[in-house]
């Protein structure tokens, strides 16, 4: 069974994280799957919207560790930096349905979607430093943009997780839904129904002030972002993790 699910109905695709025993923890090659996914839908003129979801209780916890351990991403053509290339270009409009942990990933992803749908399970952190590491996916850029610095300081400093109510009142998410996938799939239906090409413009019209930024900050954030995965500070949090579950 793949770990990308790729479904289409009404024109609009779904892809779904489908790792539920690890807590759809994100590999090399389903990052590859989701940006193959997000590039072809791109150019499909039959595709007029796309939502992200995951199989299980759970969005995701973030990029798989043991892939960070043993085949670190250091270079801007690792299938994770295609990913992210391919979620900050999609011109089409990206609603995520989320529920459970977001981790890391998980949620700075959010950041690239057009409308987000959470259940009331939803939990999100972005645990970098923690980690050893830093943000990434634009993150350093588009969170404090969006909530204001302290706060995006708190987080990113602390690891501290949220909820959805306070998502919401982020501006991260804009509904709280105990089935987040079928609210997905009606906003996104009901975009699908509406005139293709205005909707293309839209997009690029809301997303134009920040495009060239983001693309240079992300640019940068994977610099250190690489530096850090070898750095022992790393090491130790993800021996700490390994150890934690007994592998
Ligand atoms: N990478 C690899 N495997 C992961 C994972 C990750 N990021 N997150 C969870 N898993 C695996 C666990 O190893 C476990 O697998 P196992 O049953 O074979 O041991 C399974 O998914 C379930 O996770 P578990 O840790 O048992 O669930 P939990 O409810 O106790 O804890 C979390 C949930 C999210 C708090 C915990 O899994 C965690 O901290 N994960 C790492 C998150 C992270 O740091 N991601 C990277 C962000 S950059």
């Amino acid at each position: 069974m793949s770990e990308i699910l790729s479904n289409v109905e009404n024109r609009v695709l779904t892809l779904t994280f489908n790792r539920p025993e690890k807590m759809n923890a994100l590999t090399r090659s389903m990052y590859s799957g989701l940006a193959k996914g997000l590039n072809d839908a791109a150019g499909d003129f039959g595709i007029r919207a796309v939502v992200l979801t995951a199989s299980g209780d759970h969005f995701t916890a973030g990029n798989d560790i043991v892939d960070f351990m043993n085949n670190p991403p250091t270079s801007d053509d690792s299938e994770v930096a295609q990913f992210l290339a391919a979620l900050l270009n999609f011109p089409k409009p990206l609603i995520a349905a989320v529920k459970g942990n977001a981790v890391g990933v998980g949620t700075t992803m959010l950041l690239h979607c057009d409308v987000v749908i959470a259940g009331p399970t939803a939990n999100f952190s972005m645990p970098f430093a923690s980690l050893g590491l830093v943000p990434e996916a634009g993150s350093s850029y588009l969170f404090p943009q969006l909530v204001g610095y302290q706060r995006a300081a708190r987080i990113f400093m602390t690891g501290e997780s949220f909820d959805t109510d306070s998502a919401i009142e982020m501006g991260l998410v804009t509904a709280n839904d105990p089935d987040p996938l079928a609210h997905a799939l009606r906003v996104a239906e009901h975009i699908a129904e509406q005139p293709p090409q205005a909707i293309i413009n839209t997009k690029a019209l809301l997303k134009a002030r920040n495009h060239d930024s983001v693309a240079a900050v992300m640019k940068a954030e994977f610099e250190i972002f690489a530096m850090a995965l070898q750095s022992e500070e790393a090491m130790e949090a993800f021996m700490k993790f390994m150890s934690k579950k007994g592998k």
